[in-house]
């Protein structure tokens, strides 16, 4: 039994299903509590079985919870967003409804270009403004952990802005933060002649400043027929390993193009997006355990008709991850529900393998699974209380975001309840 036994608990959830997520299945716990010391989960069982220590240990002031026969589940983790930016790509939406491609929107200087001039020109206060209202909203869904990345600046000064304001999102709100430097995102204007030039800006300047100034754990690119070469990828991977940060991908989105197989070779802690994922790639991340990010909102939102090859992943063993992937142009979600029922009825994920892929899978996409993804005692007490029937209801039932309460690090949050 794990309980800390001197530390006395202070809030003890009674009257509840559980869904703990622990050894990587759902490993449901009906009639079930679970307590929390500080930031952390102190015990998680059957009501029935509470041991009498840990009830004696009740802080005088502790809260007791009658949850009412609703379930605690781990609050989601998103491990893929782009929710620092400023405009807006509607206008691209309507366009791409005409039928053009994202592609072509891209190539006409469109697309993340265009959210790279208004975010180039947006002051830190109306970046924060805007960033931190789509993090509210993020977090009244359910979501708890947010991994946020840069790439909407392209040089040094915008992409120090953005992680500024990533920073003090950081120190506004509870919910955990992981920064992911995103400089090889796309091919400013300046440097639109010179792609390698600017790869060496990105190894040479930025990812050396971002270093020493310490505020990103991860670096990301993007490697794909409109952005850069796994050989230009793999210049800005050796310069993220060198300087110790952890190594994200956006590959095989729109063409196999050999990113994910780099990303192995590298040791990344994800690849994400994987449509055009090959069968030999995929045997590489298995190998290195490389999580695999799906993200079905870009999928619906760009109409592609490729799905990845999530079979595959199941044979591998490759553990699928789920995320927003909020950004303005191919995935403008706020809501993880959203993202599963997508998951499922898409890309034909079970339930299980969604609500897995929401948390601990997505956990272990961050490198954060010895910490969040579970419920699991002396893990982080991030949980969302909701009213549900059943699990599986998460994935079921669209746009309803049934929250109840949110508890991010021991704390409950305001919400709509
Ligand atoms: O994950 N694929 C590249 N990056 C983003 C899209 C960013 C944008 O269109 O602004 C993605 O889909
Ligand atoms: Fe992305």
């Amino acid at each position: 039994m794990n309980i800390r036994q001197l530390e006395k608990i202070d809030t003890l959830f009674v009257n509840c299903h559980l869904c703990t997520m622990a050894d990587d299945r759902l490993s449901v716990i009906p009639d079930g509590a679970l307590a929390v010391t500080g930031q952390q989960i102190a015990w998680v069982g059957k009501e029935e079985e509470l041991p009498e220590a840990l009830l004696k240990n009740i802080h005088l002031k502790a809260r007791i919870i009658d949850c009412k026969n609703r379930w605690i589940l781990p609050g989601f983790v998103d491990c893929h967003t782009h929710l620092v930016w400023a405009g807006s790509r509607c206008r691209e939406f309507e366009q791409r409804l005409l039928g053009v491609s994202y592609e072509e929107i891209a190539r006409s200087g469109g697309g993340i270009l265009s959210t790279v001039t208004a975010t180039r020109a947006a002051g830190h206060a109306q970046l924060y403004e805007a960033s931190a209202n789509r993090l509210t909203a993020l977090i009244h869904n359910g979501i708890t952990t947010v991994e946020i990345k840069t790439g909407y600046g392209l040089d040094l000064d915008s992409e120090l802005k953005m992680l500024e304001v990533i920073q003090q999102l950081d120190q506004s709100f509870p919910v955990h933060i992981e920064p992911t430097f995103l400089g090889a995102h796309a091919l400013p204007p300046e440097f639109k002649d010179d792609p390698d030039a600017y790869i060496e800006q990105v190894t040479q300047v930025l990812i050396p400043r971002v270093k020493s100034q310490g505020i990103a754990t991860a670096v990301d690119a993007f490697c794909e027929s409109i952005a850069f070469t796994p050989k230009q990828t793999a210049s800005v991977f050796r310069a993220a390993a060198d300087a110790g940060f952890n190594i994200k991908l956006h590959a095989e989105q729109l063409s196999d193009s050999g990113g994910a197989a780099l990303a192995a070779e590298f040791n990344a802690l994800s690849c994400d997006h994987l449509e055009y994922l090959s069968g030999e790639s995929a045997r590489k991340m298995a190998q290195k355990k490389v999580t695999a990010v799906l993200l079905p909102g870009a999928f619906y939102y760009l109409h592609e008709t490729k799905k990845p090859p999530v079979q595959l992943c199941r044979d591998l063993n490759i553990s699928m991850a789920l995320a927003t992937d909020l950004n303005p142009g191919s995935s403008p979600v706020f809501s993880m529900t959203l993202i599963m029922n997508m998951a499922c009825n898409l890309f034909g994920m079970t339930c299980e393998e969604a609500l897995l892929g929401a948390t601990i899978n997505s956990a272990k996409a961050l490198g954060l699974d010895s910490k969040k993804g579970s419920l699991e005692p002396e893990k982080e007490a991030d949980l969302v209380i909701w009213d549900i029937e059943t699990p599986s209801d998460l994935c079921y039932l669209a746009g309803l975001e049934p929250v109840k309460q949110v508890m991010i690090k021991g704390g409950f949050l305001d919400t709509k309840a």
